[in-house]
């Protein structure tokens, strides 16, 4: 019944939590599915999650009970009365409200979904209850999902890695970074507010918290966190970050703001910039050969190099479906994940890239992490897309 906790603590859908018990109970919601509720979801956890969530919830599931002429555990019962006496429908509309919500990562084992697998990571995030305008980076979006899923199935990628992410939001992928022993983590976003809370949920997961970059020695459970607005942070300060790799989730969506945020990402990939001593210091051993022209990402592979084949090596033989790493070579890279939701700006990103010399190619199909949220019914994985950005 783990997938239906899950979904309860990440406030999935009342609909999809209902889909979810029926399911455990083989068609209904019997009996021991609703006292795994209360004992599981409601009796433990009623104090953290959102009042007038967890009540919807509680309507929908007596109602579903009670229409299969099924008996309502008491408890259930008395718990809903109470919701009815202290709280108003209107309560669940109500604006900004902050929440709180558990993203559970789940790894499939021989009989279903593993909640004792010791690759297991559960976040809690403070986040907003709706993608508000103002509010964009408190919301978790579907390309952090898919870049956190990416970063869980395939940590020989990150692990040993310095890692910087542009955007962070509520610092999702930052905490999956850490939890795969990234060498560093430095996350970064531009507005205050989401600032503030991406350092409350670093602290909701146990990580300390360092705002300004420093080279002294690194504490492992240490995350740092930038306010870095793409258009004024400066070459010295990029200077100081020295990522092995950039990450980015759901930044591709404002025109206005992509030639910034190309400027960025074309000095980090710059060895010469970034290491001008050791001239091009390639130091990660991953690069990619396509090229964007006319805003059309060309995947083609043109072999690889040592390096290349070394860090082959590192990698899992296959995906999950059975696809290759193709394309992955020397040199450091910028993975971004993203859903394209207007295709001229992705384009105009494409072309910016271009004329920065840098190449993107679509890891979409040949690096498909396993699907680690199968509870999450509202997430959809398939609109994502993951480019992996290197210098020419
Ligand atoms: C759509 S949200 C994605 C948040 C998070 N990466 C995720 O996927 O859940 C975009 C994020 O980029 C940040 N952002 C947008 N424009 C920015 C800019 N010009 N400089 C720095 N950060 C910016 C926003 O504050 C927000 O946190």
């Amino acid at each position: 019944m783990s997938p239906l906790l899950s979904a309860l603590l990440s406030m999935e859908p009342t609909d999809s939590l209902i889909a979810l018990a029926r399911v455990c109970g083989g068609g209904l919601v019997t009996g021991e599915v609703q006292r795994f509720v209360w004992d599981h979801c409601i009796a433990k956890d009623a104090g953290k999650l959102h009042a007038p969530y967890l009540k919807k919830f509680l309507k929908k599931l007596i109602a579903e009970v009670e229409l299969n002429h099924g008996d309502v555990l008491d408890e259930l019962y008395e718990q809903y009365a109470h919701f009815m006496a202290s709280l108003k429908d209107s309560d669940f509309e109500k604006g900004n409200a902050r929440v709180f919500k558990c993203i559970s990562f789940l790894f499939p084992d021989g009989n279903g979904f593993n909640s004792c697998d010791s690759r297991k990571l559960m976040a809690p995030l403070q986040c907003s209850l709706n993608m508000l305008e103002g509010d964009t980076g408190c919301s978790i979006w579907p390309s952090s999902l898919f870049l956190s899923e990416c970063i869980l199935s395939f940590p020989e990628l990150f692990s040993n890695k310095s890692c910087f992410e542009v955007g962070s939001g509520v610092g999702l992928v930052g905490i999956c970074l850490a939890h795969v022993k990234a060498s560093k983590v430095i996350l970064s976003d531009g507005d205050l507010s989401t600032l503030a809370n991406m350092k409350v949920n670093l602290g909701l997961n146990h990580f300390s918290v360092e705002t300004v970059m420093s080279e002294t020695t690194e504490d492992p459970n240490m995350v740092k966190c930038l306010h870095m607005p793409w258009e004024s942070v400066s070459e010295s300060e990029l200077q100081n970050l020295k990522p092995d790799i950039i990450l980015g989730a759901d930044v591709i969506y404002d025109p206005v703001c992509l030639p910034h945020l190309v400027r960025i990402l074309a000095f980090l990939l710059n060895p010469k910039k970034l290491y001008p001593e050791k001239g091009s210091g390639n130091h990660l051993g991953l690069s990619l050969e396509s090229k964007c022209t006319d805003g059309k990402v060309n995947g083609t592979h043109q072999g690889s190099t040592d390096n290349g084949d070394k860090f082959q090596a590192l990698l899992p033989k296959r995906t999950e479906n059975g696809a290759t790493y193709a394309g992955l070579k020397k040199g450091s890279m910028a993975f971004i994940a993203t859903v394209i939701r207007k295709i001229e700006t992705f384009d105009k990103f494409c072309a910016l890239l271009d004329s920065a010399n840098l190449t993107i190619k679509d890891l979409t199909d040949s690096l498909r992490p396993f699907n680690l949220l199968p509870y999450m019914h509202s997430y959809d994985r398939t609109g994502v897309r993951l480019f992996a950005i290197s210098c020419k």
